[in-house]
C-alpha cells in the first residue's frame, strides 16, 4: 500500500511534536537548573533574595548597581569583590562594603560571567514571600505585576507556553483544511470542535501519541530523579575564612584529635566549631611571635580581648568580637544528619565524608568525591560529595556493625531480628551483610523533616 501525502504530512507532524516536547522540558530544566545550583552552592550561606543576613539580601541587586550608573561592574564585584574595591573604580562597592563593616564576601574567580548573570536571574525571578498577597480585588495594578517588572525567566515561560498554543492550532488547522480539502463527508467533518479533533487524531495514530507521552513522562521521571541526586553540587567549595587556621599544623604536625576542637562530634548531631577560648587554651603560650604567622594569631587575641603585654594572667578585657569562621559543609534545611550516629554507631571516619584534614594545610574545602575515593579505606561512592545521591549511595554499600555492643537501640535491633525474624534476617546477609538502607537508611523521613 503506498503511503499518502497526507500520511506523510502526519508522520513529519508527529516527529516535530515530539522533538519540540523533548527539546522544551530538556531547555527549559537546563535553565532553571543552572542559576538555583549555583546560588544555593556558593551564594545562600551569606545571602537570601529577599532577606538581609551576613550579606544584603540580593533581589534586584542589579538595579542599584544600575542606578549606581555602575551596572556592568556587579559581575566584577561577584566575581572578585576585593580587586574591584581596590581599583577605586566602583563607589557602589566601597558604600556596599562600608555598610557591611567587617563582613566580606568570598571571591568566586571561577564563576563565568554567563553563571552570574544566571544567579542573579534566577534570584530576581523569586517572589517574595512577605509581599505575595493573593492578587488584589478591583483590578488595581499590584507592583511587580508591571510588565517591565517581570522576570525574563517568567518571560520564557509565556513564550513557550505561547509557542506550543501556536503549534497545536496549526497542526488542528493544518489538519482540519487537509480533511475538508480531501475529505468527502464535508459536513460530518465540519461539525467538529478542536477538542474533538485532536481527539479522533490522537486516537488514530495512537501509536505515536502514546510512544511520545512514553518519551515526555521517562524523560520527566528520569530528569526529577537526576536533579535530586544531583542537586546543588557543592564540591571543592571553599570559602574563605576570617583567620588562615591550617588543619595540617594542628591535626597534622601536633597530632591534635579531631574532637579536642570538635567535641560535640560523638555525642550530638552537630560537630561544633571551636571557640576563641579553645584557641587560648595553648595560643595564650603560643603567640609566633618573630613568625610570619604571628599576624593571625594576634587576631585570635583580638577575638579573645587578650593582650599579650599585659602578662599571662589577667590580661582579657571586656573587648570580645567572635571570630565568624565560615560553614563549608552545609546541608539544606529539610535533611536531617547526624555526627554520632554515622561516627560513633555507624563507624565512619571523618575521613570518608571530609577527606584527610591532617593533611589539609589551608581552608577546608568540600572534597569531591573523586579526591575521597583515594583515600585508602574509604568507600568508593560515585555521586557528587554531600548530594542526596551520595547519602543514599553510601547507605546501600555501607555495611551497619551489628551487635557491638556500642549501642543499644542497634543491639536490640540485631537480637529482634535473630529471635524474631529468621527468615528476614537470613535475606539481608544473603550478601553477608546487613547493609544501612536495609535498615531503613534509604525512608524518606529518616532523612527529611
Ligand atoms: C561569605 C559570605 C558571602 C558569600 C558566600 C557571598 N556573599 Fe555576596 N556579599 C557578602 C557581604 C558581606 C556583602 C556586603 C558587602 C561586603 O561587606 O563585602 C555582599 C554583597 C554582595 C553584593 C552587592 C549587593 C548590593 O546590594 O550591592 C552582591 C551582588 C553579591 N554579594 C552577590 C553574591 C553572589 C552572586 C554570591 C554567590 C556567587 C555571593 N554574593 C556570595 C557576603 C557573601
Ligand atoms: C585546633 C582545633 C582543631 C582541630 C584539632 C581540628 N579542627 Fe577542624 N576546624 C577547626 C576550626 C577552627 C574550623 C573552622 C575553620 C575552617 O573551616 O577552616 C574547623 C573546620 C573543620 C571542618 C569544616 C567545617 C565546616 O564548616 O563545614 C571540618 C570538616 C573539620 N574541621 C574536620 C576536622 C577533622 C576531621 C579533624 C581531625 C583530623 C579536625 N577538624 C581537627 C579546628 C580544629
Ligand atoms: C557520613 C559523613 C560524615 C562523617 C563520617 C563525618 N562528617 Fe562531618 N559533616 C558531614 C556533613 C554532611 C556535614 C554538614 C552538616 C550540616 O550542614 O548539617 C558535616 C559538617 C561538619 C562540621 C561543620 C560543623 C557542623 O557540625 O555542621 C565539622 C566541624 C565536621 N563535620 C567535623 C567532622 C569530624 C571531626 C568528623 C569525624 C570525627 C566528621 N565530621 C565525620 C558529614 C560527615
Ligand atoms: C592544643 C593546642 C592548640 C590549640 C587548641 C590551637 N592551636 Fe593553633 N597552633 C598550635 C601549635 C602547636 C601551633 C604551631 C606553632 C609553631 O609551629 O610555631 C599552632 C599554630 C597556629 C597557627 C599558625 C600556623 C601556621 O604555621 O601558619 C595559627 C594561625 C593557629 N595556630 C590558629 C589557631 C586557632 C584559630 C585555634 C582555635 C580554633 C587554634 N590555633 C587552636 C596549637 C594549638
Ligand atoms: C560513608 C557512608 C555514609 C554516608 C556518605 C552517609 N551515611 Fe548516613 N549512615 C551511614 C551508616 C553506616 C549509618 C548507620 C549508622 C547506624 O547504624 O545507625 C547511617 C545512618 C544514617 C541515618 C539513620 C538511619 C536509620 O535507619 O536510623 C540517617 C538519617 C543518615 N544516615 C543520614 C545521612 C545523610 C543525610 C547523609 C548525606 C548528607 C548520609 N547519611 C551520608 C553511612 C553513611
Ligand atoms: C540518606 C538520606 C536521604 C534520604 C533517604 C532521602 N533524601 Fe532527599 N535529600 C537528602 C539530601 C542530603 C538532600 C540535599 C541535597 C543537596 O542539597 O544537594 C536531599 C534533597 C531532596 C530534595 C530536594 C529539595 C531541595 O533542596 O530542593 C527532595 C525533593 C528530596 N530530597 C526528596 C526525597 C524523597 C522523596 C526521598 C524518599 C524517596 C528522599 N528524599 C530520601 C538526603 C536524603
Amino acid at each position: 500500500m503506498k503511503i499518502s501525502n497526507i500520511q506523510q504530512l502526519n508522520r513529519f507532524k508527529q516527529l516535530i511534536f515530539l522533538v519540540l516536547t523533548v527539546a522544551i522540558s530538556t531547555f527549559s530544566n537546563e535553565f532553571f537548573a543552572q542559576g538555583e545550583g549555583l546560588f544555593k552552592a556558593k551564594c545562600a550561606v551569606c545571602h537570601q533574595p529577599h532577606k538581609n543576613g551576613t550579606g544584603p539580601k540580593l533581589f534586584e541587586a542589579r538595579k542599584r548597581w544600575e542606578a549606581a550608573g555602575e551596572g556592568a561592574l556587579i559581575i566584577e564585584w561577584v566575581k572578585n569583590n576585593a580587586k574591584l574595591r581596590a581599583s577605586g573604580k566602583s563607589a557602589r562597592a566601597n558604600e556596599i562594603f562600608n555598610e557591611y563593616k567587617g563582613s566580606v564576601m568570598t571571591a568566586f574567580t571561577d564563576l563565568k560571567d554567563e553563571e552570574v548573570i544566571s544567579i542573579l536571574d534566577w534570584v530576581d525571578a523569586q517572589p517574595d514571600p512577605a509581599t505575595a498577597a493573593p492578587p488584589t480585588t478591583g483590578g488595581a495594578v499590584t507592583p511587580g505585576m508591571d510588565p517591565e517588572e517581570e522576570s525574563a525567566l517568567s518571560w520564557i515561560w509565556i513564550i513557550l507556553g505561547v509557542m506550543f498554543v501556536v503549534i497545536i492550532m496549526a497542526v488542528g488547522g493544518v489538519r482540519r483544511q487537509l480533511n475538508i480539502a480531501t475529505s468527502d463527508q464535508l459536513d460530518v467533518q465540519e461539525k467538529l470542535t478542536y477538542g474533538e479533533e485532536f481527539r479522533a487524531w490522537a486516537w488514530k495514530n495512537r501509536l505515536y501519541v502514546g510512544i511520545s507521552t512514553l518519551v515526555i513522562v521517562i524523560s520527566l521521571v528520569v530528569g526529577v530523579l537526576q536533579g535530586l541526586s544531583r542537586i546543588n553540587v557543592v564540591e571543592n567549595y571553599q570559602p574563605s575564612q576570617p583567620i588562615a587556621f591550617p588543619h595540617s599544623v594542628h591535626a597534622g604536625l601536633n597530632g591534635i584529635d579531631c574532637k579536642y576542637c570538635h567535641n560535640s562530634v560523638t555525642k550530638s548531631k552537630s560537630a561544633g566549631i571551636p571557640t576563641v577560648n579553645v584557641c587560648m587554651n595553648c595560643h595564650k603560650q603560643i603567640s609566633g611571635e618573630g613568625k610570619p604567622y604571628a599576624s593571625e594569631v594576634q587576631k585570635i587575641y583580638a577575638a579573645a580581648g587578650w593582650d599579650p603585654k599585659n602578662g599571662p594572667t589577667g590580661a582579657y578585657n571586656n573587648n570580645t568580637k567572635p571570630i565568624v569562621w565560615n560553614k563549608v559543609h552545609v546541608l539544606p534545611d529539610h535533611v536531617y544528619f547526624n555526627h554520632s550516629q554515622h561516627v560513633v554507631v555507624g563507624g565512619v571516619d571523618c575521613k570518608q565524608c571530609h577527606g584527610d584534614m591532617t593533611q589539609m594545610q589551608e581552608a577546608v574545602k568540600v572534597q569531591p568525591v573523586s579526591e575521597l575515593n583515594k583515600i585508602e579505606g574509604n568507600i568508593k561512592l560515585s555521586k557528587p560529595t554531600l548530594t542526596m545521591g551520595w547519602c543514599i549511595e553510601c547507605h546501600g554499600a555501607k555495611d551497619v556493625p551489628l551487635g557491638n555492643g556500642k549501642n543499644a537501640y542497634y543491639d536490640e535491633i540485631h537480637r529482634r531480628l535473630k529471635d524474631n525474624d529468621k527468615t528476614l534476617y537470613r535475606k539481608y546477609l544473603k550478601d553477608g551483610k546487613v547493609s544501612v538502607s536495609e535498615l531503613g537508611g534509604w525512608e524518606c523521613a529518616k532523612c527529611h523533616y
